[in-house]
């Protein structure tokens, strides 16, 4: 009789987001007179650019003729997009990274979910609470966590660092010493930030004690602030101790296109029996085995993100979803509530009113003002009483759900 990864067992409910999808289904169904306002997932509304269709629609041509038609993608990424981000995304930013460092893949989600399989299972990690459920999850599945707690809704085997008010959402340096720490910044789902000098002392902190930092970027390009890095590899040292995880879900609107990218420096090792092994050979070895590369057509699209005009129509979207951060700020602030994020970041993070526990706020939020956010308890227990808006809605859409938000 075969028997079963039975980590899976051990993870409590859905994934967050497939429980909210349900609860909203739930609700609409039952009031199918209601229109419903989603500010839950931080999926994006506006089209693509207009010159990511066309290089979209120029690689479909190409796929039509013989001539140019390619068939499998290299696995790590074609040359062409990983020497435009070797550029622009870090030797334009003064950063030590080379394009056969940059692993392309089909988005940032299944890279920060599948990147812990190259360490060990022995491995303790650090997480920041609240957090991406991805991070967690997986090591979840891969029997990293130890036993889960259904009263503080913890795992034995995870240093979890707090980030709440009183640390401005930003973690502090773990009492006990992990060997993986999970950060992202801009902050998902806090839209906190640190400083280059903050990201420092985890750089240094990681090299110091052998740790690895796995830093989720994904968000970078909603820093509107000078002294917020945009990536790990601005810090001296990170080198020896990162990975960086890239989306072009974000930056570029491609949540539906699917698009991201891997950074691991060769600097990166670890010392196995007297020798030095590199990760990013691991990577290379997993990729190569199990992937076939990212679409050329999506490859061309992110391309085309690094092109001037790319730059420039990719600058309004932001701008775009940052004026809803605004909004959905400025309009909370008015109605009484406490809210952060929303400057380099497209999240804002805000108290539930009245001692409401993050569920009872969803379900009030979404019977009253039928509008849907994210509860904070369902990123981790000190999510419990903070709730998530995203900035990624419509322009007509935010600015509706804030006026209901402040009739309510
Ligand atoms: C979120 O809402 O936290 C993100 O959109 C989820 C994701 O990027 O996978």
């Amino acid at each position: 009789m075969f028997k079963i990864n039975d980590n899976y067992l051990k993870l409590p409910g859905s994934y967050l987001f497939s429980t909210i999808g349900k609860k909203v289904n739930e609700f609409q169904a039952a009031h199918p007179d209601k229109t419903v306002i989603r500010l839950g997932i931080g999926d994006v509304t506006q089209p693509l650019a207009p010159v990511i269709i066309d290089a979209l629609h120029g690689a479909v041509d190409e796929m039509g003729k013989a001539e140019t038609f390619r068939g499998y993608a290299p696995d790590l990424g074609y040359e062409f997009l990983r020497t435009a981000i070797a550029k622009n995304d870090y030797a334009d930013r003064g950063c030590d990274i080379s394009a056969d460092e940059i692993f392309v893949s089909d988005g940032a989600k299944c890279d920060s979910g599948n990147i812990q399989e190259i360490f060990s299972v022995d491995n303790k990690i650090a997480v920041c609470d609240p957090v991406y459920p991805v991070y967690v999850d997986t090591n979840v599945m891969a029997g990293r966590t130890g036993t889960y707690d259904p009263q503080t809704e913890m795992w034995s085997d995870v240093i979890y660092m707090p980030c709440t008010a009183a640390n401005n959402f930003a973690p502090e340096i773990p009492r006990e010493t992990p060997d993986m720490i999970y950060l992202c910044f801009p902050n998902n789902p806090t839209g906190a930030t640190v400083t280059k000098a903050q990201l420092q002392e985890w750089v240094d902190y990681a090299n110091k004690v052998g740790a690895v930092i796995i830093y989720d970027a994904a968000y970078e390009a909603y820093i509107s602030e000078p002294d917020v890095p945009h990536t790990i590899f601005e810090c001296e040292g990170a080198r020896t101790c990162a990975i960086e995880l890239k989306s072009f879900s974000k930056n570029a609107g491609f949540t539906g296109t699917r698009l991201g990218y891997t950074v691991i420096p060769k600097d990166l090792t670890a010392h196995v029996d007297g020798k030095d092994v590199m990760m990013h050979s691991l990577w290379a070895r997993r990729h190569g085995t199990k992937y076939n590369g990212a679409p050329y057509i999506q490859q061309r699209a992110g391309e085309a993100v690094y092109s001037p005009e790319g730059k420039v129509q990719l600058a309004k979207q932001v701008a775009y979803y940052m004026n809803n951060a605004k909004v959905i700020k400025e309009g909370l602030l008015k109605a009484g509530y406490t809210v952060s994020g929303g400057v380099n970041a497209p999240y804002i993070w805000l108290k539930t009113p009245e001692e409401m526990t993050s569920w009872e706020f969803f379900d009030y939020l979404l019977e009253n003002a039928n509008v849907v956010g994210t509860p904070g308890s369902g990123f981790g227990p000190s999510g419990e009483g903070y709730f998530r808006l995203t900035a990624f809605g419509t322009y007509e859409n935010t600015v509706a759900a804030l006026e209901r938000i402040k009739k309510m």
